[in-house]
């Protein structure tokens, strides 16, 4: 882990929050070729959870929601974790993370354990009382939930059907760490499939979206060697969960979780209707009936997703005797799609190589360098994950082709630069 979190800053993957101030604990900043990486991340699963499925459909609802709505979830209530203090050292940890009865840090004498409340609350307009507490939302979801009729009145959909959005979320961990493994301010990918209220489709429903969401990580690059599924023991259910699947991968520190699937039934919905007084229902045509259908929610984190596609893809080889750090991305994830160099500063080529780049920079992200050799720059770009390679040599300006090079196999093409375009569309793929 240590050292792709030196890879990440060295190259402005990511950074430490704040970082001239020493830092805020357990938050982190994406740089320009993090940012690309997470945009990507997102948009592989917007793509498959959304824009290729006849079935669900995308919203981006407020972080800020109605407070009544954390009374309605139970997350007010129930959205806590059990809090130790070590009576010496005064560190906090969480009581269900200890092994022992006794501080992991100095031995010292636990207290008793307090139920701690996870939201992040802050004030609505200019007066700080009670009456104005808002709360940073803990979970996408919400948003998905009180959306709910908005969607059935104006959409025309017809169970099963689903409801997703990616977005940020806050929870005041006791413990975050690892990292982004777990932080305090986050990116979730959640979609919320509404089913018929039967325990059949239910099971039907909850195989298929484990099978599904397992797939789109090893899809996007993760060795399913490295992930494994996770049933929740009764006592570690969410307060809203009727069973959940963890679908975990092997981090550097041992197996956690990368996504939850979850089924709420209508626990929701139920108290969201008795809460706003409102009628969630949903009208079957087939049936004339009325009933609050049912859910399957896969839940994943764009960061978690994130670390776990850098950490499968990290890799060091030996290429032509010397040694390179490379970020076997896939390149539908690569945040630089590819490089172009110039072999020479002379001879034309710099000026062939700044009109490639000016094509090629219309669809994809595209870096040039000139500066130093090239082999050098070959290495700068595999340990960022970039794919492609075009170098613009001696022959380029006869003929006007380039070469291709491969960043894992290293192996080099030569293409006519009137089909570069066509051929990295191909290779990166989105069309898969
Ligand atoms: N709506 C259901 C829900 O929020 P969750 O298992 O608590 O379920 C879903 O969260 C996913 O969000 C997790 O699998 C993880 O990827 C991500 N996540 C949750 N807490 C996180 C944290 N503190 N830091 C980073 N990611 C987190």
């Amino acid at each position: 882990m240590d050292k792709l979190v030196n890879l990440c800053k060295r190259r402005g993957i990511i950074f430490p929050s704040s970082d001239i101030y020493g830092g805020l604990g357990s938050t982190w900043d994406y740089g320009p070729l993090g940012v690309e990486l997470k945009r990507n991340v997102k948009e592989a699963w917007w793509r498959e959870m959304v824009q290729r499925r006849p079935d669900v459909l995308g919203i981006d609802s407020a972080i800020l929601m109605h407070p009544r709505t954390w009374e309605a979830s139970g997350h007010l209530q129930s959205f806590t974790d059990p809090l130790v203090d070590c009576k010496n050292c005064k560190q906090r940890f969480r009581a269900d993370h200890l092994e022992s009865q006794r501080c992991p840090e100095c031995g010292g004498e636990l207290t008793q354990a307090r139920q701690f409340n996870l939201m992040f609350k802050t004030f609505m307009g200019p007066v700080e009382d009670t009456a104005s507490t808002v709360y940073l939302r803990p979970e996408t979801a919400q948003g998905i939930f009180v959306n709910f009729s908005n969607i059935v009145d104006t959409q025309r959909v017809k169970l099963p059907f689903g409801i997703a959005q990616i977005g940020k979320s806050f929870r005041n961990e006791i413990t975050p760490g690892n990292f982004i493994f777990r932080t305090r301010e986050f990116e979730q990918m959640e979609m919320e499939y509404f089913i018929k209220p039967d325990p059949e489709e239910e099971a039907k429903w909850f195989e298929y979206w484990l099978e599904q969401r397992f797939g789109w990580y090893v899809k996007f690059g993760i060795n399913s060697d490295h992930l494994r599924l996770r049933p929740h023991e009764k006592d570690e259910l969410s307060h809203y969960s009727r069973g959940t699947t963890d679908i975990e991968f092997l981090y550097p520190f041992g197996w956690g979780e990368l996504e939850g699937v979850a089924k709420r039934g209508s626990y929701d919905l139920d108290r969201h209707a008795e809460f706003s007084g409102k009628d969630l229902t949903y009208f079957e045509e087939e049936t004339r009936s009325r009933f609050r259908p049912w859910v399957i929610e896969p839940a994943a984190g764009v960061d978690r997703a994130l670390l776990a596609f850098l950490l499968d893809s990290y890799d060091e080889d030996v290429v032509e005797n010397e040694e390179r750090i490379v970020l076997r991305l896939d390149p539908r994830l690569a945040p630089i799609k590819a490089a172009i160099f110039p072999l020479l500063r002379k001879g034309g080529q710099p000026e062939k190589a700044q009109e490639v780049l000016a094509m090629l920079q219309k669809r994809f992200v595209v870096a040039y360098d000139q500066a130093g050799s090239i082999g050098r720059r070959y290495r700068r770009q595999d340990e960022v994950g970039t794919p492609f390679g075009i170098t613009i040599d001696h022959q380029t300006m006869d003929d006007d082709t380039v070469t291709l090079r491969h960043r894992d196999s290293t192996i080099q093409e030569r293409f006519p630069i009137n089909e570069l375009a066509a051929v990295l569309e191909r290779r990166i793929g989105w069309s898969e």
